[in-house]
C-alpha cells in the first residue's frame, strides 16, 4: 500500500491507516471535551480522510442520530464558526452502541457493527478501542473484550488491534500491577497504550528538544548550576462535574501519579541513547526508580494536604470527605545529577490563577555590581505549558542610559504568536501516536508501577488514618486563594 505524506506545520507527518475507533464511555465528558474535538481537529487538518468510524458505547440511551446531535454539539462548542459540511461528513462517520460493560451481548453488538463497518469504510480490520470509563470499569472491559474475541494478540499483522487506557491506571501499586498482569496475559504489550494527555501537549514534548538540541543549555542542567525546580499545577475551576470520581480519587491519584510525575522525568531525565520509545521510557524509568518515595512517618513534614472551601457543603454525603483538592510537596531524585536539588510542587483546585509550568532556577555564580541580591531575580527557564504556552528565560540588562544601573529581564518565546491557535492539541497527537504505533508519549508498564511505588507510603498512611486524623491533616483554603496558609511555612525557598 502506498504511504501518503501530508505537511502539517511545515513538518511531513504519514497519513495513517483507515481505522475504526470505539470509544469506551461515550456518554461521560471526555468523549465530548477531548475525543471528539480531537478526532474532528484531525479530520478537519485532513491527517485523516473519510476513511475511518467511529462507535460510541455507554450506558446512556442514544441511538446513531442523538448521539450525532451529541457529537455535533461538542465539535461545535470548540470550533466556532465552523462551516456545517464538514462538521456533517464527520459526524456521518459516527455510530452508537447502548450497553452495559459488564455484558457479552453489548460486546457481541460491537462485533457485528465493527464487522459491516469495516468493509463499507475498507478499514481491514484496524482497529482502536478507547477506555475512557471511570477506572473501576478498566479490568472488566478488557476481560470481555478479550472474552468476545473483539481483542487478541496481532499474530496477523496485516491489521492492528489496539487499546488505549485512560488513567489513572490503577489505584495503587497492587491494583496497577494486577491490571498489567491482566492485560498482559492476553495482549502483546505493543498493543497498550497508557494515556497521559499532558505527553500529548506540544510545550510538554518540547522540554526534551529544549534541553537535548541546544547546546547553550545542555551542560548547565545539573546539580552544579540549578538551584531548584519549580511546578505549577493550578487551576481555577473546581471539580463539581465529576464529583463521583473526583471524590474516591483526590489530586494525588488524579494529577501527581502521571501528569506531574511525567513533568518530572522530562526536565531531569539522561539524555537518550536514541529518540525513540523504548530508549526515553527507559530513560524516564531510571528518572522514576530515583525518586526517594514518601516516608510514610514523616508526611507532616513532606507534604500539605488541602480542600477548599465549600467542598464537603456540595453535595450530601461528602459533609467529611478528607479528599484532598490540593497538595505542595517536595521530592528529592537520588542521582549524580541531582543530588540536592529540591523538586518543589503546587498543584490544586481552585485556585487564583489556572498555571502548569515547571521554573528551572539558576544558582547565582557571579557577582556583577548587585547591591541588593534579594531584589534581582536569578536566572531561570521557565516552561510554559498552560494555558500560556512558551518559554521564558530570565536574565538580567542593562537599563538603557548613562549610569550602569542593572534590571531583571525576561525573553519570551511564545508557541501561539509562531504557529496560531491551529496546532495540533493534546489528545489530537496521542491518538495519531496510537495509530502510528508509537509509543514515545505514552507510560510504559513499568513506569506506571514505579510510579505508583513513589506514592504508596503516602497512600497508605492515608488509607490506615482514621477520620479525625485525616481531618487533621487536611488544610483547608479560600476558593481563588494560593492555597492553605501553612503553604508560607512549608516552603520556605520557594519563590513565586
Ligand atoms: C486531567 C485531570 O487528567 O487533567 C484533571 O483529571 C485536570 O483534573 C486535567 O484538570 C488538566 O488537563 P489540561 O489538559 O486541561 O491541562
Amino acid at each position: 500500500m502506498k504511504i501518503e505524506k501530508i505537511l502539517v506545520n511545515n513538518c511531513e507527518i504519514l497519513r495513517p491507516e483507515p481505522f475504526g475507533f470505539i470509544i469506551f464511555g461515550a456518554s461521560g465528558n471526555l468523549t465530548y471535551n477531548k475525543l471528539i474535538p480531537s478526532l474532528f481537529g484531525l479530520f478537519k487538518k485532513g491527517i485523516i480522510k473519510n476513511n475511518f468510524f467511529i462507535i460510541g458505547v455507554g450506558r446512556t440511551t442514544y441511538d446513531d442520530s442523538s448521539f450525532r446531535v451529541r457529537v455535533e454539539n461538542s465539535i461545535k462548542n470548540r470550533f466556532k464558526d465552523l462551516r456545517d459540511k464538514i462538521i456533517e461528513d464527520f459526524c456521518a462517520n459516527t455510530y452508537y452502541i447502548k450497553g452495559k460493560y459488564e455484558d457479552i451481548y453489548t460486546y457481541n453488538e460491537i462485533k457485528e457493527r465493527i464487522n459491516e463497518l469495516s468493509l463499507c469504510y475498507k478499514t481491514k480490520g484496524n482497529i482502536i478501542y478507547n477506555v475512557a470509563t471511570p477506572p473501576i470499569l478498566f479490568e472488566p472491559i478488557v476481560i470481555k473484550l478479550v472474552e468476545s474475541g473483539l481483542l487478541g494478540k496481532n499474530v496477523n499483522k496485516n491489521f492492528f488491534q489496539r487499546i488505549m487506557i485512560e488513567k489513572p491506571f490503577g489505584y495503587d501499586l497492587k491494583s496497577a500491577k494486577k491490571l498489567n498482569n491482566i492485560i498482559l496475559k492476553k495482549i502483546d504489550d505493543e498493543q497498550v497504550f497508557r494515556i497521559d494527555h499532558y505527553l500529548g501537549k506540544s510545550t510538554v514534548q518540547n522540554i526534551l528538544v529544549f534541553r537535548f538540541a541546544n547546546t547553550i543549555f545542555y551542560d548547565l542542567w545539573n546539580n552544579k548550576n540549578i538551584e531548584c525546580i519549580q511546578i505549577k499545577f493550578k487551576e481555577t475551576s473546581g471539580v463539581e462535574e465529576r464529583i463521583e470520581y473526583f471524590d474516591s480519587t483526590g489530586l494525588i491519584r488524579d494529577v501527581f501519579q502521571n501528569h506531574i510525575l511525567q513533568l518530572i522525568s522530562l526536565v531531569t531525565m539522561e539524555h537518550p541513547k536514541r529518540f525513540t520509545a523504548n530508549y526515553i521510557q527507559k530513560e524516564k524509568n531510571n528518572i522514576f526508580k530515583n525518586i526517594k518515595p514518601f516516608n510514610g512517618l514523616k508526611l507532616k513534614e513532606q507534604i500539605i494536604l488541602g480542600q477548599y472551601d465549600g467542598y464537603r457543603q456540595y453535595k450530601k454525603g461528602l459533609e467529611k470527605s478528607c479528599t484532598e483538592t490540593f497538595f505542595a510537596t517536595r521530592l528529592f531524585i537520588n542521582n549524580k545529577r541531582w543530588n540536592n536539588v529540591p523538586v518543589y510542587i503546587i498543584a490544586g483546585k481552585k485556585m487564583d490563577c489556572d498555571e502548569s509550568s515547571i521554573k528551572v532556577i539558576f544558582k547565582r555564580k557571579i557577582n556583577f555590581l548587585l547591591k541588593d541580591e534579594q531584589n534581582f531575580n536569578k536566572n531561570a527557564i521557565t516552561f510554559k505549558i498552560k494555558p500560556q504556552q512558551g518559554i521564558t528565560l530570565d536574565f538580567l540588562g542593562k537599563v538603557p542610559g548613562a549610569k550602569l544601573c542593572t534590571q531583571s529581564f525576561k525573553m519570551d518565546f511564545n508557541y501561539k504568536s509562531l504557529f496560531g491557535e491551529d496546532m495540533i492539541d493534546d489528545y489530537e497527537s496521542v491518538i495519531l501516536e496510537c495509530l502510528y504505533g508509537d509509543h514515545t508519549i505514552f507510560w510504559d508498564k513499568k513506569g506506571v508501577e514505579y510510579s505508583w511505588r513513589i506514592l504508596e507510603p503516602l497512600l497508605n498512611k492515608l488509607k490506615k488514618c482514621s477520620l479525625e486524623e485525616k481531618d487533621k491533616m487536611i488544610k483547608f483554603y479560600r476558593p481563588g486563594s494560593y492555597g492553605p496558609e501553612e503553604l508560607k511555612y512549608f516552603i520556605k525557598d520557594y519563590r513565586d
